[in-house]
């Protein structure tokens, strides 16, 4: 089967309800955590994407037993202290940065070494960044190349709990060194540039001992050592980064609406929501409601007459950060130049997409001013593609993927776009749905 698409016609004026499937950081975190608790927890809607499946076969391999079909997954945890260590264990991660990092604070107490491996994207990403912290918990770390993957692991029974400073905003990170914590005797203590915090959310739901003082630009967040995590039964809401590109869509097609059903509206996450908010974009909140410690909405969005351009504060940054490649289309049909700054974690992802968004952009015609942390770009509300554009070696980034066709379906051109396949990483149904919105 061919691994590329063609797009040589703009979509045409729609009025949808869809739904988009299960949030990727909250499928991971419930499976990871339901692998260490007492009990069978089920979770409905889980995101059946390879990133979830990548982080079943790990649990598995440590032991522990799960089952699912399409609608229901159930993970058979065996308490904190569960885990089935092996000599010579070696866990993927494939595609998934939050799958390696977390996954790293979890196997900590191993008495043998694991090998933690990855697909050629995640091993060319930094996990220096999480083994120099999880080290300080007296945990022994080997990489073969300089920063990336594989890396082996040599746990400790005697942890040391530490005090770490995450000063880039990385949920993964912190995520990570709140796993650790879980797991040492005393106090850990995190001061954690803001962030996602669906890991904090989870924590108090479950009753876990954590503390967290919020202050303007950090969360100070002190954890302690767990002996007994109860079963967690989960409906997973809808990925907002999934919605995104609907979203953007909908804005930027003529006449057109969309309602996106049950999506994940956390405060640290809908910064794309804001942006295009200031941008001019029609977005309302419908049916709002709270789901242990989240919140839930249906997203509802209508096409845009006049898109205005933005200098993006970079305190939207973090809650928007895998969602700028979209918005980066929106911007490119501004009235005006729009700035966003503060970006070097974008060229950090599953592709450098600072990079790819730039060199996307110009091959639609629109210029852009790249430095290796900023972008400024400037909107022409006139745009309308009439040339041919390929996309292609952009290491499967999924979103990258998913960016260029939205483009081609809103803007025009004559697009053929490769690695159809990097989809199934985080959102396996984004064409059927766009499918359904072209009927
Ligand atoms: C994620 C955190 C973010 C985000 C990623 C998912 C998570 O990464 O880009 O897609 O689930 O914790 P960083 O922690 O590296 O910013």
């Amino acid at each position: 089967m061919s691994n590329f698409i063609t797009i040589k016609k703009k979509i045409k004026k729609f009025d949808k309800t869809i739904s988009v499937s299960g949030d990727k950081s909250l499928s991971i975190r419930w499976v990871l955590i339901s692998s260490i608790a007492n009990g069978v927890s089920s979770a409905k809607n889980l995101l059946m994407s390879e990133d979830v499946l990548a982080a079943i076969k790990i649990i598995k391999k440590l032991g522990i037993k799960v089952s699912y079909n399409k609608f229901l997954c159930k993970v058979y945890g065996k308490g904190v202290d569960g885990y089935k260590y092996k000599n010579n264990l070696i866990l993927n991660a494939e595609n998934s940065g939050t799958l390696g990092r977390l996954i790293l604070g979890l196997i900590i107490n191993s008495p043998y070494a694991i090998k933690l491996i990855g697909d050629e994207s995640l091993s060319k990403r930094d996990f220096k960044r999480i083994t120099e912290p999880l080290s300080k918990f007296g945990v022994e770390f080997k990489f073969k190349k300089k920063n990336g993957l594989p890396v082996t692991v040599k746990g400790t029974k005697n942890l040391n709990p530490i005090n770490y400073l995450e000063n880039r905003g990385s949920a993964q990170c912190k995520s990570s060194i709140m796993f650790a914590g879980i797991r040492t005797f005393g106090k850990t203590i995190i001061k954690a540039k803001k962030s996602r915090n669906h890991t904090e959310l989870l924590f108090k739901y479950l009753k876990l001992p954590i503390k967290i003082k919020s202050k303007n630009k950090y969360d100070l967040i002190e954890i302690k050592k767990v002996e007994n995590i109860k079963p967690l039964n989960y409906i997973i809401p809808s990925d907002i980064s999934s919605a995104a590109f609907f979203i953007v869509l909908t804005a930027l097609t003529k006449n057109s609406k969309i309602t996106i059903k049950g999506v994940n509206i956390n405060p640290s996450r809908v910064g794309v929501i804001t942006i295009l908010k200031k941008m001019g974009i029609n977005i309302i909140y419908k049916n709002k409601k709270k789901y242990k410690g989240e919140q839930i909405a249906d997203i509802c969005v209508t096409s845009s007459r006049k898109i205005s351009s933005i200098n993006c504060p970079i305190k939207l940054n973090s809650g928007a950060i895998d969602e700028f490649l979209i918005i980066f289309l929106v911007a490119a049909k501004a009235n005006g130049i729009s700035y966003f700054k503060n970006l070097s974690e974008l060229n950090k992802k599953e592709s450098p997409r600072l990079k790819w968004a730039s060199k996307i952009l110009n091959l639609m015609g629109v210029k852009t001013i790249l430095t290796s942390s900023s972008i400024k770009i400037f909107g022409n509300p006139e745009l309308d593609i009439r040339k041919k554009i390929v996309i292609k070696n952009f290491l499967k980034d999924h979103r990258v993927f998913m960016m260029s066709v939205i483009a081609a379906l809103s803007l025009g051109g004559n697009w053929i776009i490769h690695d159809k396949d990097s989809i199934n990483t985080s959102f396996p149904s984004f064409l059927n749905i766009l499918n359904n919105i072209k009927k």
